[in-house]
């Protein structure tokens, strides 16, 4: 038996040598040069080509490298009798945690218009924005939202959430998928971390941004297939939205012509919010291997029938 490492653009050495230093007794194989693809029956993927895991007759389990599994429940020649996961570890809560402050707190700010007048030599103060008109908004309360969550009331920010079911927690009022509007009447900056679904595909468009408390904000780090881009621009130009900032988009990397580019009102960084640490992951891949060798139930098992 072997297990199987595939992604188009990422160097998989530093994984291998991960889970080889939690079980040396493993066979790892790193795709395209796979030796034996009789034996692999576990593969963990980052956007691997699609189809391409066609040609393993053995595979059991396909675990996502990160938290999204959207790039696998895309490849429709991956046999719905294989087991899809996914790795979610501390740290990856961790920096998105703190990639969702930070983007609040430079919003707050004003930090982009700092940068831009630094550039130029030019003093001018801006007023930050109140607390009390940053009311966050988290989309999605899963293992990223409820993190984001949790640092930002330790952060003293007040939060609302938004998740299909309805959350019993006590730092946070939580809406059930049919409370959308309220939810968006409460908040002022929208945090988007719903899974890449074909309920959420296009969520974050001109209307919903239309429903959200003045001054309102968007955070997009789920992915670029939920933003409505044009509308984006539209609500930026009316006023609808104060500014967004984007880690995830329709087409990445985000091509050179894009319009994004120029938009003083839009930060950008190129997918990094929160990035999976092969030695971390590791343990949990190695665990989820030996638990589909003995036929135990998955760690983080996706709900192919809810899309995550
Ligand atoms: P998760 O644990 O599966 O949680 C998903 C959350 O979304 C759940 O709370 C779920 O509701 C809610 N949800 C799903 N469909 C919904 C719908 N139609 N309406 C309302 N709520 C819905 O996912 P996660 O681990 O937190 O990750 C979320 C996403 O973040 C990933 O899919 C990935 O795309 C993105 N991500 C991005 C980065 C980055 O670097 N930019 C890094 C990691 C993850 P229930 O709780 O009721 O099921
Ligand atoms: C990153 O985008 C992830 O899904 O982990």
């Amino acid at each position: 038996m072997s297990l199987l490492l595939i992604a188009k653009n990422r160097d998989l050495e530093p994984l291998k040598e991960s889970l080889l230093a939690v079980d040396p007794n493993l066979d790892v194989e790193i795709w395209p040069r796979v030796e034996n693809k009789e034996r692999v029956t576990f593969a963990v993927s980052w956007n691997h080509p699609e189809k391409v895991l066609q040609n393993y007759p053995n595979l059991k389990v396909v675990s996502s490298l990160g938290a999204g599994v959207d790039h696998l429940l895309k490849d429709s020649s991956i046999d719905e009798k294989v087991a899809l996961t996914r790795v979610v570890v501390p740290s990856l809560k961790d920096q998105m945690a703190e990639y969702v402050l930070n983007a609040v707190q430079n919003y707050r700010f004003n930090t982009a218009r700092y940068v831009d007048q630094k550039r130029e030599g030019f003093w001018s103060a801006h007023d930050a924005v109140p607390k009390s008109e940053c009311v966050v908004g988290v989309m999605g309360l899963g293992e990223m939202g409820q993190a984001v969550a949790s640092s930002l009331i330790v952060n003293r920010y007040s939060v609302v959430g938004w998740s299909r079911t309805k959350k019993d927690v006590n730092t946070f009022e939580s809406f059930a998928a049919d409370e959308l509007d309220e939810f968006l009447d409460r908040t002022n900056i929208l945090v988007c971390l719903l899974p890449l679904t074909e309920e959420t595909d296009g969520i974050l468009d001109l209307e919903l941004f239309k429903k959200l408390k003045k001054p309102a904000y968007l955070i997009n780090v789920a992915r670029g297939q939920h933003l409505i881009e044009e509308d984006l621009i539209y609500a930026l130009d009316t006023g609808v939205l104060e500014g967004a900032t984007l880690d995830v988009f329709e087409e990445e990397p985000l091509p050179a012509n894009h319009l994004f580019w120029n938009r003083p009102k839009i930060m950008i960084t190129p997918h990094v919010a929160s990035i999976t640490d092969p030695k971390e992951a590791a343990s949990l891949i190695v665990e989820n291997y030996k638990r589909s060798l003995s036929g135990m139930d998955l760690l983080f098992e996706v709900d192919r029938t809810k899309g995550y």
